[in-house]
């Protein structure tokens, strides 16, 4: 076993755009209903970035956010990773430029982490590795996606799932001794990976014969099967990651799943025997906004005084890949 230095998790933000789409704004676009929508997902609206906002501001607002919680300078932050699977440019990286955005200097390595909707988990994992190891001291994680961009607008199966959003977290190596992260896992297979997937948009050279196809850029999925892998995988992953930190799930506090589908998050919560209390969703509201989904949730669950600081947390998501991670983490005082 490694000793790693112990992390703590010293601020959160999150930012969502203004503009809301409800269902029933998307009956103009195809035949559906809010009762069909909500009854299978959980979802009443979105937001989505709209003119010439894009991830990119979302971003800088949560990083923010989470910044100034954590009493850390833009000048003491030494990486950033950015979760990021549908950024505004493929490069420069959604890290590199909310760096200069965030007037954090030159030469801080930023680089964008690709796990879709568990992107904040891998981060997590990976700034854990950076700071356990003394490499880095002060991580700047940011999650933050276009998603409204990538969309198939004319696909209602895909179409009424996905919002934007921007969650932030800024990790440090912890002074007190006490370590933030209690356990934490992740995992792929990407021999299932084609049950969520985005070709990149592209074009045949010229001088080439062509290739059959090219890509649209668009998500393509299917529902079915991602939700059979949802909730098959997730709430026995979830069990073991708890097992792994040492404590039982009666002793923690809330289950702060990544928002893809209320019935995926009920299966997480009839496994670990939870009530709605412990529960955050906020589904209802943003439907899935990838990796940020699991920073806005907690941000907003303290702020409507559903989490309560001073707490423990299990933290899970899957997405395309297909990814998955988890995570037991403690909530100190004045995170967010
Ligand atoms: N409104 C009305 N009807 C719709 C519809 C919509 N928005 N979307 C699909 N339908 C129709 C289909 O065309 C199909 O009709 P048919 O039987 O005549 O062919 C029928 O409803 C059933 O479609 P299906 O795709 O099998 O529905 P479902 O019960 O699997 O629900 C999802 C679809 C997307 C809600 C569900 O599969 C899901 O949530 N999966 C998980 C997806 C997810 O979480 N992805 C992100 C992971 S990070």
């Amino acid at each position: 076993m490694i000793n790693l230095k112990p992390l703590k998790i010293a601020g959160v933000g999150y930012c969502i755009p203004e503009t809301v789409i409800t269902n029933d704004d998307l009956t103009k676009l195809y035949e559906t209903s809010d009762e069909w929508i909500y009854s299978r997902t959980g979802i009443k609206e979105r937001r989505v970035v709209s003119g010439n906002e894009t991830a990119i501001d979302l971003g800088f607002k949560a990083a923010t956010q989470a910044l100034e919680k954590s009493k850390i300078k833009p000048e003491d932050v030494d990486c950033i990773i950015s979760a990021a699977s549908v950024p505004p440019q493929l490069y420069p990286t959604l890290s590199c430029t909310l760096q200069a955005k965030l007037g954090i200097p030159k030469g801080v390595p930023a680089f964008d982490l690709t796990a879709a909707c568990t992107g904040l988990i891998y981060a997590l994992q990976v700034a854990r590795g950076f700071i356990g190891s003394g490499i880095y001291k002060n991580i700047l994680i940011v999650a933050s996606d276009n998603n409204s961009k990538i969309t198939d607008w004319n696909d209602r199966g895909t179409s009424i799932l996905f919002g934007d959003g921007a969650g932030a977290m800024v990790v440090t190596e912890s002074t007190d001794g006490v370590d933030d992260i209690l356990s934490i896992n992740i995992s792929a297979d990407g021999s299932i990976g084609q049950l969520i997937y985005t070709d990149m948009p592209g074009q045949n050279c010229p001088l080439v014969k062509p290739a059959d196809s090219v890509g649209d850029g668009k998500i393509r999925m299917n529902g079915k099967e991602v939700y059979k892998f949802a909730v098959t995988t997730v709430p026995k992953y979830v069990e073991e990651c708890i097992s792994k930190s040492g404590m039982t799930s009666d002793e923690i506090d809330y289950l702060i799943p990544h928002q893809a589908n209320q019935r995926i998050i009920e299966a997480i919560q009839q496994r670990l025997k939870y009530s709605d209390e412990k529960v955050i969703s906020n589904i209802k509201y943003y439907g899935n906004t990838s990796a940020a989904s699991i920073p806005i949730a907690l941000v907003e669950g303290v702020e409507q005084g559903k989490i309560k600081l001073g707490s423990t947390a299990i933290l899970c998501g899957f997405g395309a890949g297909m990814t998955w991670g988890a995570a037991v983490v403690r909530l100190r005082e004045g995170i967010c």
